[in-house]
């Protein structure tokens, strides 16, 4: 590996750690303003000193974000469909100059599996990988769940296993409570977790808690995040649960214990 991709991954996972709090906030690439981030730099930004990477599109980066901002970018590079058409036909959006010029830790695109256009993906992320191993540039696949797929081990395995055999430095997918170390040892390379759809705080820190516990490397979690009644105090608690091995119960606990802080802080 050359040291341009060691230097980039060892600024997406903590070198202490070895894992990775993302924060995904791309979901507008086929959503449009989605709820939490209708205005997305006032969402993002005060959530920016709590993550490792800000997984974003081009676009909300630059007109969004600030330059200053320390926090690594990870880019979304596919795109195409809107929610209102077939998801699956995406396509490569972002070139790689593009990817350097806004000094990226690494790019992301999506592969269907099951899916209409499975193949075009898969070569998709076969495509981005050639271009990415030239720059040392590190390639995390969204392994998407077809809409007649269980989100179960055997459907994950297989998608995650595909992302990885044709080129992918990192998966990212979803979390499933039975046999999800299954879907670890199928992968030789680091799996981080989506949060999926909007649960309870406590909910989404125990799911958080379990995904570590069985050999995840982290999460690309959005709307648990930004779409929590207080953000910033949810994204330190998955950072407990990540980084510092805080369980649960600590972790709910930081949770409520940095609100007070944040609210006496305003009063004060
Ligand atoms: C999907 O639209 C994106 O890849 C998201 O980045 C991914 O689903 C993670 O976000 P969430 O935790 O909201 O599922």
């Amino acid at each position: 590996m050359d040291w341009g991709m060691k230097n980039r991954l060892a600024r997406i996972f903590n070198p202490k750690s070895g894992k990775t709090v993302m924060l995904a906030v791309d979901h507008g690439y086929f959503q449009g303003p989605t709820t939490g981030l209708k205005k997305p730099r006032e969402t993002i930004m005060p959530l920016l000193p709590y993550c490792d990477s800000l997984f974003v599109t081009r676009g909300i980066l630059r007109n969004c974000i600030s330059p200053s901002a320390n926090t690594p970018v990870f880019l979304r590079v596919s795109g195409g469909p809107s929610v209102l058409g077939e998801l699956s036909n995406e396509d490569l959006t972002t070139s790689m100059k593009e990817a350097l010029r806004l000094n990226a830790v690494g790019v992301g695109l999506s592969i269907f599996v099951g899916e209409k256009n499975e193949d075009r993906t898969i070569s998709n992320l076969g495509r981005l990988v050639n271009e990415a191993e030239e720059y040392g540039m590190p390639v995390l696949a969204i392994t998407a769940v077809g809409k007649e797929m269980a989100r179960d081990a055997r459907y994950l395995g297989l998608a995650s296993r595909i992302a990885a055999e044709i080129g992918a430095h990192m998966v990212k997918t979803y979390y499933c409570e039975e046999d999800f170390e299954k879907v670890i040892e199928g992968c030789p390379v680091p799996i981080v977790i989506a949060g999926g759809k909007k649960i309870p705080e406590k909910d989404a820190l125990q799911m958080a808690f379990n995904a570590i516990s069985k050999g995840a490397a982290g999460v690309d979690m959005g709307r648990n995040i930004f779409q929590s009644e207080n953000p910033v105090a949810m994204i330190q608690a998955i950072r407990a649960v990540v980084h510092e091995n805080y369980n649960v119960d600590e972790a709910f606990e930081f949770n409520k214990l940095k609100e007070k802080k944040m609210v006496s802080s305003v009063v004060e």
